[in-house]
């Protein structure tokens, strides 16, 4: 069994000089929702969910990002009501929310 049910990771990543960065799209407030979203619902911790930090995630071109894992599913997003529904669905029920899935192409 993993130590953690899942695990998101948020690309965090800033970059200078105007190229495409998950950190001008929202990125920190949205893993700052997730965290405080997956606490007020108990999901955290041991055998629950972990939400964590990443540097760049190699796919900026469709940030924000982030990835769940051990599934690899790719997310992209919005707003807070998208990060809900990704904690709900996805983080509490283990189902996948389609309409958030990143394009497979989509890379830097
Ligand atoms: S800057 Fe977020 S994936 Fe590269």
């Amino acid at each position: 069994m993993s130590y953690y049910q899942h695990h998101i990771f948020f690309c965090l990543n800033q970059r200078s000089g105007g190229e495409a960065c998950c950190a001008d799209h929202g990125a920190q407030a949205a893993f700052d929702h997730c965290k405080s979203r997956v606490k007020a619902a108990g999901l955290n911790g041991p055998g629950g969910v972990r939400v964590n930090k990443a540097g760049c995630l190699d796919r900026c071109a469709g940030g924000p990002v982030a990835v769940v894992y051990p599934e690899a599913t790719w997310y992209t997003f919005v707003d807070n009501s998208d990060i809900d529904e990704i904690v709900e669905l996805h983080l509490k029920q283990g189902k996948v929310v389609e309409r958030l899935l990143l394009a497979p192409e989509i890379g830097r």
